[in-house]
């Protein structure tokens, strides 16, 4: 049996920031090829500054808690920042992951590095 930090569970439980964000300036959208799991993140820009940030996951326990604590982690952030937010960070802002599950916070930090640049990319 996998067993997760409390605050792992927590996320899990009670994910922050779900659904959609309609007035959303970017989007990413990532699958994991090994489980067919996906995260799609949807993000509100100022001044190159993250303002909100919300989800939809269909996935693991420990991708819709990655997920979740992403978008905490994201918003305040501007987008140089949020670009060096790692899968590492990821999971240690959960109080770390099981090994086995640590590839499961690429889909978080995958999707918001994929966010910012599709942002980039239609700006330019
Ligand atoms: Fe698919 Fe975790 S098992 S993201």
């Amino acid at each position: 049996k996998i067993m997760y930090s409390d605050k792992v569970m927590d996320h899990f439980l009670n994910p922050r920031n779900t659904g959609d964000l309609p007035e959303a300036d970017a989007m990413g959208e990532i699958g994991n090829p090994a489980c067919g799991d996906m995260m799609r993140l949807f993000l509100k820009i100022e001044k190159d500054v993250i303002t909100q940030a919300r989800f939809k996951t269909f996935g693991c326990a420990a991708a819709i808690a990655t997920s979740s604590i992403l978008t905490e982690m994201a918003v305040g952030k501007t987008l140089d920042e949020a670009l060096l937010i790692s899968k590492e960070d990821v999971a240690a802002a959960l109080d770390g992951l099981p090994p086995k599950k640590m590839d499961c916070s690429n889909l978080a930090a995958d999707a918001l590095h994929q966010a910012i640049q599709n942002y980039r990319l239609n700006k330019s």
